[in-house]
Order: structure tokens, then sequence, then C-alpha cells
């Protein structure tokens, strides 16, 4: 089946936030933010602003209702600053005028004024300083420094990889429309329409039930959306709220990239221990999480950096202790991974730096250490593995053995071309590591004409989940996918919604749809038999028609549903799901977190030009465990978009924030996302379908965030290029591999140009 808004999308009509038809006396809004990255603000003067054309009035933190708080895990992040500042872009005024352009010119005539304090960008400073958003925590298996001492082998060192910007291709929004009895109407483009609700209703002083947040679609998301939209949604919503007219604040993309969090930067120790077999003994890590300037979602995605810390791997001692450091930058967020990427990397560099010393190829290690079924991870649970089969099946089908031959004959053909290759394993937990958050509610109508229409919590931002959703009710009622729409999300249909996030959100609404429908279902069959006189286990649905033993009926769906009606049988069902035998206790850091794990195997080849530091991606060829797809058309998608993205994380992808606390990669012109061309020019994805049972919607595994992490080996297939050429170098693992990074690796001088560029940034 393919995607249900595949015909809008290609026609342009598809309907985002900014194409709502705004309503008469809409104003426009445009948010003034800190020009500093800390210090005390003394004063605020908005008088010149309010003064201009067209400006209708100007809001700071003096003007909120309810409360100046919109932190989620932890309350320590005000709406806009009242007393300090804490990261550049932070939310000081927000001008309210007749158009955007109005509103924008603005923002100019505001004056603040600000006494600098000590900025930090730095996460290992932040820790040294103290100044971290939670206590650390550690996860613990065997006894890691006891095991070093039999170590044959024991190798340490450090990472690093780089934030991430999201780039939705739909920039943050919100339009908020007053209803009556002083109610609000949110249109957002969030992930998280409960998270929305509950900021505004923390903002405004409503209660929850005077707050309706409606959410069509989205241009991505990402995980940009599942925290940060709360931000734009409330400061509209206190403008309707104070002005009792519609409010809209569409950001520019200068705007967003300045103003909001971005992936985890992440710097990290490691030390590894190996027998002579090549097993990996003991492992032992400390992450250190750039949080930025609050909590936001930092303390679960470093937990979940701790959940992946060992990537695919069965290693028997280990101690992993994460940090989550306060800086100043704009508070970091959910981005596609969750934190599992950035784990996964330190181990795949402490794999890479054992090969390195033992000169052997990291595969050999990798291989070794591939997770089994019933092994147990360092959280107690213990897993149903794929990791051997995507393994053996990639080295199989894509012919390792002869991929490597011809890597080593290119290279000893060529001395200004060389090429690497890297074996990117990967396995990625299912469910949100918070349990109480794997719940989800469908609300499902069958009309008396036979048409279909349901809602649920889920999010549609381009994952294809509404398609899921779809085939979900077509599948349970047996009719065609046309007689079924999928509503908007909306919290005054399901309430208490989870984000769309955590690749669960098929799975989660899934289910309660699956739950919603085969109530209804069970009721027409019911029907059926007392309209036929049989029993009802005779009875099947099937091409919308009623199946008495398997064969065809007079009585179709829509004669069905009208008898059911005249009987007076509801045709409506609410469905509730619950993850069912997870559980997580943070004192021991011991559980069952997750449904199932989702594995992989992906072998990346890149040629790096020695003469110029540039490169390309030759091929990813990736055996990908799905489950049993139920919609292959779609999960391909999201292997493509993940993978891409993955790599643009780990190559060209650089943000760079000043020692000020600036952000000088904040336009397109300096921050570079892949295009066409730096794609791999060949992508080979082959199904694992398996049909074992799962917790799956269907058995089909969630896709959204795990082929991301085939990303990471783009990184070590280029760290193994560069060794192809200067066999002398030992590459930092300091990711992205940007040209100029490679350029400077390839000579030998990348750990020069990195002082040399710390010693210019502390210059400046
Ligand atoms: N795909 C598209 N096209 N757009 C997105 O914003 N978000 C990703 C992934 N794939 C995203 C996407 C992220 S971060 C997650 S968690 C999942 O989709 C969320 O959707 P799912 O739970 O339905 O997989
Ligand atoms: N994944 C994604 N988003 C989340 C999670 C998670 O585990 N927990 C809270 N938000
Ligand atoms: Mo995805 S980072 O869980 O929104």
């Amino acid at each position: 089946m393919k995607n249900i808004d595949s015909y809008t999308h290609t026609r342009g009509e598809s309907i985002y936030l900014d194409d709502i038809p705004v309503l008469y006396g809409t104003l426009y809004a445009a948010c003034f933010d800190s020009p500093v990255a800390h210090g005390k603000l003394i004063n605020i003067d908005t008088t010149a602003a309010a003064a201009c054309d067209g400006v209708f009035r100007v809001l700071t933190y003096k003007d909120i209702i309810g409360e100046n708080q919109i932190g989620g895990i932890i309350q320590d992040e005000p709406l806009f600053a009242d007393h300090e500042v804490h990261f550049c872009g932070m939310p000081i005024a927000l001008v309210l005028a007749e158009t955007g352009e109005a509103a924008r010119h603005a923002l100019k005539k505001i004056k603040v004024e600000i006494e600098p304090l000590p900025v930090i960008t730095n996460p290992r400073e932040a820790a040294a300083k103290g100044e971290l958003i939670v206590p650390p925590r550690t996860f613990k298996i065997g006894d890691s420094a006891a095991v070093f001492a039999d170590c044959d082998y024991v190798f340490n060192g450090c990472c690093d990889t780089n934030g991430q910007e999201h780039l939705y291709i739909e920039t943050q929004g919100a339009y908020a429309v007053p209803l009556e009895n002083g109610a609000i109407k949110i249109y957002s483009s969030t992930q998280g329409p409960t998270a929305v609700q509950r900021a505004v209703s923390k903002v405004t002083g409503l209660p929850m039930h005077n707050i309706e947040i409606d959410v069509t679609r989205l241009g991505g998301g990402f995980g940009g959306k599942e925290d940060q939209a709360n931000i734009w949604a409330a400061m509209c919503a206190l403008a309707t709220q104070i002005t009792r007219r519609p409010v809209k604040y569409s950001l520019t993309r200068m705007e967003d990239m300045r103003m909001t969090g971005k992936r985890h930067p992440y710097s990290s120790d490691f030390k590894i221990g190996l027998s002579k077999e090549l097993k990996i003994l003991a492992f032992e890590t400390t992450i250190f999480q750039n949080a930025g300037a609050a909590a936001d979602l930092s303390p679960a995605v470093l937990e979940r950096s701790l959940f992946h810390c060992t990537n695919t791997y069965f290693i028997p001692n280990v101690t992993a202790t994460a940090y989550s450091c306060r800086t100043h930058l704009p508070p970091n967020t959910a981005f596609r991974g969750f934190g599992g990427p950035q784990g996964m990397f330190v181990i795949e560099a402490a794999i890479a730096k054992a090969a390195d010393e033992l000169g052997i190829d990291a595969w050999q290690i990798q291989q070794k250490n591939l997770l089994q079924s019933g092994d147990e991870l360092p959280y107690g649970q213990k897993v149903v593995s794929e990791a051997n089969e995507c393994w053996n099946k990639a080295f199989d089908l894509y012919d390792m053995e002869s991929i490597k031959k011809n890597v080593d004959d290119f290279n000893a053909k060529h001395s200004l071309h060389k090429k690497g290759i890297a074996v990117m394993p990967i396995c990625f937990g299912i469910s949100f590591t918070n349990t109480l958050m794997n719940q989800a509610r469908a609300l499902v109508h069958v009309y008396t004409d036979g048409s279909v229409v349901v809602s649920t919590g889920a999010v549609e931002m381009g994952q294809g989940v509404n398609t899921k959703i779809a085939q979900v009710v077509a599948q349970t009622f047996a009719i065609n996918p046309a007689m079924i729409k999928v509503n908007s999300t909306n919290t005054y249909r399901i309430a208490n919604t989870s984000p769309s996030a955590a690749s669960a959100t098929a799975d989660l609404n899934g289910k309660a749809t699956l739950i919603a429908c085969t109530a209804i279902a069970d009721r027409l069959k019911s029907i059926a038999a007392t309209e036929l006189n049989v029993s009802v286990n005779d009875i099947t649905l099937k091409d919308e028609c009623v199946f008495l033993n398997g064969n065809k009926t007079e009585l179709g769906w829509n004669k069905l549903v009208l008898a059911a009606y005249n009987k007076r049988i509801s045709l409506s069902e609410h469905g509730h799901y619950a993850t069912p035998d997870i559980y997580f206790d943070k004192k021991t850091e011991k559980g069952h977190p997750f449904a199932y794990h989702v594995y992989g195997t992906a072998i990346t080849e890149v040629t790096v030009d020695c003469l110029r530091g540039i490169y390309e991606i030759d091929s990813v060829k990736l055996v990908h465990d799905f489950g049993s797809s139920m919609n292959p058309l779609i999960d391909l998608g999201q292997i493509e978009g993940g993978l891409v993205q993955g790599i643009g994380w780990m190559t060209m992808e650089e943000i760079v924030y000043d020692v000020n606390g600036q952000l000088k990669s904040n336009a397109l012109s300096t921050y570079k996302v892949p295009d066409i061309y730096s794609a791999p020019k060949d992508i080979r994805i082959e199904f694992l379908q398996t049909q074992k049972d799962n917790l799956a919607i269907f058995r089909s595994k969630a896709v959204g965030e795990p082929p991301l992490m085939y990303g990471i080996g783009a990184f070590f297939a280029l760290r193994n290029a560069i060794k192809n050429f200067n066999s002398a170098v030992k590459p930092l693992f300091d990711s992205p591999m940007t040209p100029e990074k490679m350029l400077m690796n390839l000579y030998g001088n990348a750990s020069a140009f990195r002082e040399i560029n710390a010693i210019q940034a502390a210059a400046h």
C-alpha cells in the first residue's frame, strides 16, 4: 500500500501549519532572543518596539498569567528570561503585530541591558565545575575493574561526536485561536500534542480541558518537535489569552536554527579489554553529554546512551557512567536515536582503537562479540538476537571477501585516491525507556455508509504512521483503504498522548487501533451470525463481505454496518494499549525496558581524494531486521532517510559555537546537510524477514530510528581510508569527519589542527 499522503504531497495540497487559512484579526508574533550566552538581565526596554507601525503589543515574562515555566522532566526552564539569560537565542520578549514583517522589524528596536557572566560551552568543563543537570548514572554488569587485569589486551582512548541540526523542512510554529469561555485552540507543529497542552496549561494557568491541540501533520520532526514545539505554542497561547485575538508564529529558518536545541554533542573516555581470541571481556566508559542550559529531555537521552553503550555486542563486564552537563548553549533535545547513536559511537571507537593497535580489521573483533539470543545486556534484559543472522547474511550476500579484495586492489593501484571499508552492526531497543510512556489510545467510528474515521495519538511527520494506522483498520475490517480517513491528532479526541517518538508510534497507536477495531468487528460478526442464523465462530470478514465457513455470503460490509445500527449496536470504540511485560528499576539500573530490539548490519565503502580531503560514499550495503514488514515501501524510505541522515551527522554536518556561545553555523550557507551528490552512490537494502512472535504491530518491527546508526559506518570507513593512505596516522575519533578534518588527518596534523582551533577560539 502506498503512502496515503502521496497524492496530496505530490500536488502540493497537503496542509502544514503555515497553510492553515488565517482568521480575520490574526496577529503575527516574532521573538526577541538573547544576544548573550550568560548574563544578568538588568533591563528590557520595549517602548520603541511597541511604538512601531503595526505593532499591537510586546510581551515579556511580566505578562505571564500562569507560571513562567516550560520544563518537562525538570522544572528548570523559563519561557521568557526573567533575571538571567542562559544561552544565545533564549527568548526574552514577543512582539505581536499586524504582519510578520512588522513584528520582525520591531524586534530591532528592543534594547536589553545584560551584565555578562562567564560562559561554558564544553561539557567536560561544566562537569569539572559541578554543573550537572541530574546526578550521574552508572550501568554495571560484572566487574570490569577486576577483569582488566586478566585481559591480554587493554586499550584506552577518548572520542567526540558533535551535535546535529534537525533541519525539518517545516520550521517550528504554532497558531492559537481564542474559543468561547476563555478556551484556546492551538494548531501546533508538534510531535507531542499533550506535551504542548501541558506547557500551555502551565503558562496560561488554564486547565487542560480548556486547551485543544490539533496536529494534521509535520514537515519533519526528527525529535526536534518532541519537546521544543512547546515554546512557540506557549507563546502564541499566552498572546491569545491576553489579546483574545488569534496569534500565529511560524519561525524563519535562522530563528529556528538559533533558538532551538539540537542533538547533544558528547565527549567520552573509554577503556576496552580483550582476550587473545578477540573476545571483549571488559569495557568501561565515562560519557559527558552537552545538555545545554536546561534539562529539556537530556536525562532521558542520557539514559538511552547508557542502554546502547555496548551496541550489539555481548560484553560480560561493563561499567558505564554518564554525566549530563549544563552549558550555556540552547537546551539540546531529542534527535533520531535519542542518545543511542552517541553511546554506540563510543564502543565502535573503542573497537577501532583496539583494531588499530592490533593491526587487524575492526570487523574481526565486531564479529566475534555479536549478541546471541539469551545474552544479557548491562541493564539486565536478555535478548532475542538477530545480530548474527544480519551479519552473516550481509557478508554472504554482498560478498565481503570480494569487497575487501576490490578495495585492496584499488588501493594498490592508486596513490592519491584511497578506499576504506567499515562494517556497522546495530542493535536498538524499542519502547520509551520511561515505561509509563508506553501507552496509546485510538478512537474508531464506523458511519452508517460503511466509511470509517480513526483518530489516535500518532503524529504523522513523514514517517508514514498514518498509512500504517489505515492498514490496521483496513485489515481488521477487511475493507478498502479508500473507505478510511485518518483524522488529525487532537487532544479532544485522544487524551494524554505520549509523543510520537522512540520509533514506537506505529506499534503503540497501531495496537490501540487494532484493539478498537477488533471490538467493533466482533460486534459486527455477532450481528452477522444473528442475521444468517449461524454460529459466530463460523463467521469471518473478508473482501468487504461476511464469509461463512470460508464462503462468501450476500451480507456485504455496508449492509452489515446498517444492520448493526438498526439494532442499536455501537459502531464506535475507544481502544487502549499498554506494552506488556516491560519494567525498569532505576535504583538497581536493571530491568526489561524494551519490548524488543531491532538489528542490522551495514557495510560501507568510501573513496577519499587524498590531495583535497574530499570523499565519496561509494556504497552502503545492508541487511536489516524488519520482522515481517507491513509496508516495505514506507520502511525502505525510513532506512534510506535514516541512513543518509546518519551519514550527514558523521561526515559533513558541523555545528559550530564560538567560545562566547554564539552559533556560527546558523544558516544553510554554513551548515551543510547531505544532498543527492553526497548520498551513497549505491544503497542496497536486504530484508531479514522473520516470523518470530514479537510485540510489534503485525510483527512489523519499528523502523524509524535504527537505520540512522548505520551512518556511523561512514566515519569508520573514512578513517580506514586515511590509514590506507598514511599508515603512520592514528586519526582522532572526532566526528564529523569534514573534508577539512580529513585533510589534516591524511597528513597527520589533526591533533595540531584541533589545538590551533582551540587557541584561535580562545583568543577570539
Ligand atoms: N521520518 C520522517 N520522514 N520524518 C521524521 O520527522 N522522525 C524520526 C523517524 N523517521 C522522522 C522520520 C524519528 S526521530 C522517530 S522517533 C520516528 O520516525 C517516529 O515515528 P515512528 O515512531 O512512527 O517510527
Ligand atoms: N525515546 C524517544 N523519546 C523519548 C524517550 C525515548 O526513550 N523517552 C522520552 N522521550
Ligand atoms: Mo525520535 S528522537 O524519538 O522523536
